[in-house]
C-alpha cells in the first residue's frame, strides 16, 4: 500500500497534504481532492515533493466513486467536514478503498455527535475485507491513544480519564476559530455531556469549570463540554467510572459567543431573509476568518492531553500524557497554525500504520482499538513530542475536587 487520497483542501487537510509529501518512501502517490480546485492547487504549490490535485463534491457519491476508480488510492484521509463521513464512506465500499476520518459524521440539521452512524458500517466494510478508521485527529485521534497507551502499559485499571484541552495562543484577531467555524460553533454551543458510573450526565454549555495547570502553559480556566471520544473511549476502557472533556475559552471568544448566540446568529435552522431560506450560522462561517488564515503572526502554544487515574499493582496512581506544539513553529514547517498541525500530522501517522502493515482489521475501529505503541513511536518523529509523567497528590487540585 502507499497510494493516498485526501480529500479536504481545507487548514487541516493541507497539512496532511504537505506532511505526506515529506514522506514519500511511505506515500509514492499522493493526491489532494477538495470542492473548489484553487484550494487544492495552493496547497500543491507549497508541497516539498509533488503531489496530484483533483476536483470532487464529496457529497455526491458517484462522482467520489468516479474519481476513486481513476485514482486507485489504497486509503481515502477524509479532511472534509463530518457531513461528508457517510456518503465518503459509502464510496469507499462501492470502490474497495479503505477509510480513514478526524471527526464522526454529523446531520447538517443538527448538532448531535455520535457515532451511532458510522459504527453500523463494521459488518459491511467487514464483508468486503477493508478497515474504517474512526476519529484519528488529536482529539479525537492521540487523546484516545493516550488512553489505550495507558490501559495496556501504565495501569492494571483505569477509573477515570480527563481529556484536556488548552490553545494559549494569540492569532491577534478580534474572533476567529482555529478549525471550520460551523462545526467548532456547532460543538461549543450544545449541551455539555459527561460520563460517570455508567450514565450520561448533561449540563447546560460551558457552566462547570476548573483551572487546570497545562504543561509548559500554565494555570487556565477550562469548561467542561462533550467531546466525542467520551462516547469510544467509555466502550474501550475497561473499569473506567468517569470521564470529561475540558477545553479553554478566552474570556473574549466566550463574549463573542455569547452576543452571537443571543442574537440568533448560531442558530443552524433556516431562516427567511427577503424571500429566500438563509441558515444564520452558514452565513456567519462566511464572515469569520478562514482558520487557514490564522497561521502568520500566530503566537503561544497548544497544549493538549489526558490525565489518567487507577491503579497499577495495588497502588494508586495518576498519570498525564501530553503534547505541546507551537504555533510559530508549525507555521514555519508547514504555513500553518498548531490546532490545524495537530490534526493534520495524527492521520498521517495513522496512514502510516496502515501502509507499514502496524494496524490492520476489517470491520470499522476508533483508533483505541489498534495498537498505541507504533503510532506514538511515529508521532514525534513527525513533528508531535509526547510526554507522559506521574502526579504527585496535590498537582491539578481544582480539577480533581470539582463536583460532577
Ligand atoms: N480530531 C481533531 O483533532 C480535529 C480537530 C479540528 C478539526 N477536526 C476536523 O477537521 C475538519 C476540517 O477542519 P479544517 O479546519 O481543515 O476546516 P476547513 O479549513 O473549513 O476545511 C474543510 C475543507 O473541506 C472541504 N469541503 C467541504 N465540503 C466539501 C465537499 N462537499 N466536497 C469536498 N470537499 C469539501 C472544503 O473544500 P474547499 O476549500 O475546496 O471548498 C474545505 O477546504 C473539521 O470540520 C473537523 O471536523 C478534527
Amino acid at each position: 500500500m502507499d497510494n493516498v487520497l485526501i480529500i479536504g483542501a481545507g487548514a487541516a487537510g493541507s497539512v496532511v497534504a504537505k506532511k505526506c509529501a515529506m514522506n514519500r518512501d511511505v506515500f509514492k502517490t499522493i493526491t489532494l481532492a477538495s470542492r473548489r480546485l484553487e484550494s487544492c492547487k495552493k496547497v500543491q504549490a507549497d508541497c516539498v515533493t509533488p503531489i496530484e490535485i483533483a476536483q470532487v463534491d464529496a457529497d455526491n457519491v458517484a462522482e467520489t466513486v468516479a474519481l476513486l476508480k481513476k485514482v486507485k488510492p489504497d486509503l481515502v484521509i477524509n479532511m472534509a467536514l463530518p457531513y461528508q463521513d457517510l456518503p465518503l464512506m459509502d464510496a469507499c465500499l462501492e470502490a474497495g478503498v479503505h477509510y480513514m476520518d478526524t471527526a464522526n459524521y454529523e446531520p447538517r440539521d443538527e448538532a448531535k455527535f455520535t457515532y451511532k452512524w458510522q459504527w453500523p458500517y463494521h459488518d459491511k466494510y467487514k464483508a468486503k475485507g477493508l478497515i474504517a478508521v474512526l476519529g484519528c485527529g488529536f482529539d479525537p485521534g492521540v487523546t484516545n491513544i493516550f488512553s489505550a497507551y495507558a490501559q495496556e502499559k501504565l495501569f492494571d485499571e483505569i477509573t477515570q480519564i480527563d481529556i484536556i484541552d488548552c490553545n494559549a495562543g494569540n492569532h491577534g484577531k478580534a474572533f476567529a476559530t482555529n478549525f471550520n467555524p460551523e462545526i467548532n460553533l456547532r460543538e461549543v454551543t450544545q449541551r455539555g455531556k459527561y460520563w460517570k458510573n455508567g450514565e450520561w450526565i448533561e449540563i447546560d454549555p460551558l457552566t462547570i469549570s476548573a483551572v487546570i495547570d497545562y504543561p509548559d502553559v500554565g494555570p487556565v480556566k477550562s469548561y467542561l463540554i462533550y467531546h466525542e471520544e467520551e462516547e469510544s473511549l467509555v466502550e474501550n476502557i475497561k473499569g473506567l467510572k468517569q470521564i470529561r472533556f475540558w477545553m479553554t475559552f478566552s474570556d473574549n471568544y466566550i463574549k463573542h459567543l455569547e452576543v452571537l448566540s443571543n442574537v440568533g446568529m448560531t442558530r443552524i435552522d433556516p431562516v427567511m431573509y427577503k424571500g429566500n431560506p438563509v441558515i444564520p450560522m452558514e452565513f456567519l462561517k462566511c464572515l469569520l476568518p478562514e482558520p487557514s488564515s490564522l497561521a502568520e503572526g500566530y503566537t503561544g502554544k497548544t497544549s493538549i492531553g489526558c490525565i489518567v487515574t487507577g491503579t497499577k499493582d495495588g497502588q494508586a496512581k495518576r498519570t498525564i500524557i501530553w503534547n505541546v506544539c507551537d504555533h510559530a513553529q508549525t507555521n514555519k514547517e508547514v504555513g500553518a497554525q498548531a490546532v490545524s498541525y495537530t490534526t493534520g500530522v495524527p492521520p498521517v501517522v495513522g496512514a502510516m500504520m496502515l501502509f507499514k502493515g502496524h494496524w490492520s482489521g476489517k470491520g470499522v475501529f476508533n483508533v483505541e482499538q489498534l495498537p498505541p505503541q507504533p503510532f506514538l513511536d511515529e508521532l514525534g518523529k513527525q513533528g508531535l513530542p509526547w510526554h507522559v509523567r506521574d502526579l504527585g497528590p496535590a498537582e491539578q487540585s481544582d480539577l480533581l475536587t470539582v463536583k460532577t
